[in-house]
This record gives structure tokens, C-alpha cells and sequence, in this order.
């Protein structure tokens, strides 16, 4: 199998940085095709923001592009590409950005990357985009055995995959046949090891193109302290959701044997895996649930930011509703009833409180991510970057404008941001 990666490995290499350092990333293209690298989260100057066509020109094949820029904030974050589904490759890397303040109370921190996979299976994250666009379909068959589609993948009348999920509704549009974490489908899982009753700190990472994941370690409970690199006050729950684009910092205090650590591909079939050794036992099967993915399931967007992150109370200046439209016949999602390339800017203004409403007229959930800021959640003020908007459902979300550039705003689906469902956030100092 093949796929396309950073430094020939995937995840690409751990970028590590304190709060306030300068980055320097020198990046060589050698891809045939051009590409770009956009740090998700990050609070940065926008000309180092990585989208082609609008804070940068593409990095040709064969070409080389240095990014430099400082990292305010501490937390989890990762790069991927901005250029069209060149995320659904096996192209991402995690960028931790430490805090040089935080006491850090744990013996051990894991990086976990999730991803759903479908190059290198004998399709291209062109080819699915060309299908589901050709097709106007739920239900592309990425990377899918033919013959095995009948029953297994719930085929309705029409042919459609009915891929839907109690939390999220329509759970995406493209069947996966692997899921993996750090790289590795669950029959060849890797195996993270320590000591009984170590608090571990574990960073995980939602870099698929399609797939929400909800993330359980078998006999553990998970304790959630960081939304996408911000502070929430620690929250103890069985199970955790994670969107495409959404990072979680959880801590565990690990048992004794060995322990499955599963991400259910979210009202899909199919899961990632990962073993926890801290003593003797046998190796779960492949697709072993844990119970802990039925029992409290945690959404980032429901936590509670802590104090010191939550954004003082102040009226909008500004006030921009975003309507998700879109339909699987012809494959276009729409901001506003509008795909990208015919849609106005967003127009801010530097200094002003803006608040952006995500309207979900649709059947499927977006998470919706903001480039070069960390929005508060309106109700308990979760800080997020990148945030599930189910069905039927409005959320609001608030950030002061203190970054000037043009940033996109738009639909972690892979999919669905490159057949339209994007727009610029602009202002100027
Ligand atoms: Cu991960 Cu436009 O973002
Ligand atoms: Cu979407």
C-alpha cells in the first residue's frame, strides 16, 4: 500500500514548541502536485496560514517554502494541507506547543493521531471526491469490496449508504475500510506500555477527511482538560466525540493488564485501535468494544472552559449567521445558500466582538473550523477552533478580532469544504 506523507511518516514528524517561540518550518515538495501546510489552530500571522490562492501561493512540485511565525497560545495542534483533499492522504503531523507555566502532573504523555484511510487502498481522495460529485451520493464506495457491500454496509433502495449516528445524524459520505491511529489498522495495532497507576496525559487527534471518532479506553474512565488546546475544567466521562479538525487532551490513570484503546468510526463501521500494556494479559481481538463507548459520552463542545481562558462577557459588535445548506444530488454544500467561489467575504471589523451562528439546515453534522483564532462556545464557553454542528441545530460562537487577515471559515469535512462549503473571514488592521 502507498500513501503520501510527511517525512516519510505517519503521522509526519512531532513538532514541539514553548508558548511565544518563533517556528521555523522548511518545507520540500516531493509530491508531483503542489501542495501547502496549514498549522489548524494556531493563532498565527495570516501570511503563514498555508491556503494557496489566498495567504500564500501553492508550493509548486519540487518546490520549497519556509514558514516562520510565532506560537501564542500553548496546546495541541496539528498540520495538514489546504489543498484540496490532500488531507485525505496520510499528510498530517501534531504540533505541541508547551506551556511553560503549567505544572504538567502526569508520568507519561501518548500523541495519538486518528484518521480514516482511504488512499493507498487502490482509490484516491481525487477519484472519491470525482465519484461523490459524479455520483451526488451518500455512499461512496472509497476503498469499499464490492462484493461484500449488500448487507453489511446498510444499503438502502437507492444505493445509498445509510451511514447515520444518534449523536450526529448523517455520519459522512465516504466508507472507510481502515481506521487508524498513529498510522496502524487494528490488526497490526500499536502498543503503548506503563506502569500501574500512572497518570498519563494523552493528546488525541482527529485527522480524518469523513470520520468523527468516539474515542474509550477499555476499563479506564477519561478525565478531559484541554478542547483544542485550551483549558476546560477537568471532566471525568466514559467515552469522548471528536470531530474532524478537534483535538482533546485527556488524562487516564492507568490499571493493570492490558487495555484496549478504541475509536469507533461514528455511526460508520469499523474502528482504530491501539493497546495499553502496564501488565500481564491477552491481546483484545481486532474488534473488541469496550462497554466505556455506551456509558458517558462526552461532546468538547459541552465542557466548561476554565476561568482564565473564558472570554470576558461583552455585547457583539458584529453578528454573522452562517446557514449550512447542501444536498448529496449534486454533491454541493453551501454557506448561506452560496458554494465558495460565489460567496462574499465575511466582513469584520479589527477590534470588534463577533459572533458567528452555524445554522444547520441539513441532515449530516459539520465541524465547523475558524482559521487564526480559538472561538468560546455561547453557553458554557468551551474554547474551540473547531466545533460539530448536528442537524437541525444552531450554535453560536464568539471571538474578538484581533488578528487581522483573511481566514477561512469553513467545514472540516473534506469533502464537503472543497464542494463548497467555505468562506473568507476578513478584516484589516
Ligand atoms: Cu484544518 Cu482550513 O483547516
Ligand atoms: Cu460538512
Amino acid at each position: 500500500m502507498q500513501t503520501w506523507g510527511y517525512s516519510d511518516s505517519a503521522p509526519g514528524p512531532l513538532i514541539r514548541a514553548r508558548a511565544g517561540d518563533v517556528l521555523r518550518v522548511e518545507v520540500t515538495n516531493g509530491l508531483d502536485t503542489e501542495t501547502s501546510v496549514h498549522w489548524h489552530g494556531v493563532a498565527l500571522r495570516v501570511d503563514m496560514d498555508g491556503v494557496p490562492g489566498l495567504t500564500q501561493q501553492p508550493i509548486a512540485a519540487g518546490g520549497r517554502h519556509t514558514y516562520e511565525f510565532t506560537v501564542p497560545d500553548p496546546g495541541t495542534y496539528f498540520y495538514h494541507p489546504h489543498s484540496g483533499v490532500q488531507l485525505d492522504r496520510a499528510l498530517y503531523g501534531v504540533l505541541v506547543v508547551d506551556d511553560p507555566h503549567e505544572p504538567g502532573r502526569y508520568d507519561q504523555e501518548w500523541v495519538l493521531v486518528l484518521d480514516d484511510w482511504v488512499d493507498g487502498t487502490g482509490r484516491t481522495p481525487n477519484q472519491v471526491l470525482a465519484s461523490l460529485q459524479s455520483m451526488g451520493g451518500h455512499g461512496d464506495m472509497a476503498g469499499m469490496d464490492h462484493g461484500s457491500m449488500g448487507g453489511m454496509h446498510g444499503m438502502s433502495m437507492g444505493g445509498m449508504a445509510t451511514m447515520t449516528s444518534p449523536l450526529l445524524g448523517g455520519a459522512g459520505d465516504v466508507t472507510y475500510l481502515h481506521y487508524l491511529i498513529n498510522g496502524r489498522t487494528p490488526q497490526a495495532p500499536l502498543t503503548l506500555t506503563g506502569r500501574p497507576r500512572q497518570r498519563v496525559r494523552i493528546r488525541l487527534v482527529n485527522a480524518a477527511a469523513d470520520t468523527t471518532f468516539r474515542v474509550a479506553l477499555g476499563g479506564h474512565r477519561l478525565t478531559v482538560t484541554h478542547t483544542d488546546g485550551f483549558p476546560v475544567t477537568p471532566t471525568t466521562g466514559d467515552a469522548l466525540v471528536l470531530g474532524m479538525g478537534e483535538r482533546a487532551d485527556v488524562t487516564v490513570e492507568l490499571g493493570d493488564g492490558v487495555f484496549p484503546l478504541v475509536a469507533v468510526a461514528e455511526g460508520k463501521t469499523g474502528q482504530a485501535l491501539t493497546l495499553v500494556r502496564t501488565g500481564a494479559g491477552g491481546v483484545p481481538d481486532a474488534a473488541v468494544r469496550p462497554g466505556e463507548l455506551d456509558r458517558r459520552v462526552l461532546l468538547t463542545g459541552g465542557l466548561k472552559a476554565t476561568d482564565d481562558v473564558t472570554l470576558d462577557r461583552r455585547k457583539p459588535d458584529r453578528i454573522h449567521r452562517l446557514v449550512l445548506g447542501g444536498s448529496m444530488m449534486p454533491y454541493r454544500w453551501t454557506i448561506n445558500g452560496s458554494t465558495y467561489d460565489k460567496l462574499e467575504p465575511l466582513l469584520v471589523g479589527q477590534g470588534e466582538r463577533v459572533r458567528l451562528e452555524f445554522v444547520n439546515e441539513t441532515t449530516m453534522f459539520h465541524p465547523m473550523h475558524v482559521h487564526g483564532h480559538t472561538f468560546a462556545v455561547s453557553g458554557n464557553g468551551t474554547r474551540n477552533d473547531t466545533l460539530i454542528v448536528v442537524p437541525k441545530q444552531t450554535v453560536s460562537v464568539e471571538f474578538d478580532a484581533n488578528n487581522p487577515g483573511q481566514w477561512m471559515t469553513h467545514c472540516h469535512n473534506i469533502y464537503h469544504a472543497e464542494s463548497g462549503m467555505m468562506a473568507n473571514l476578513a478584516y484589516w488592521a
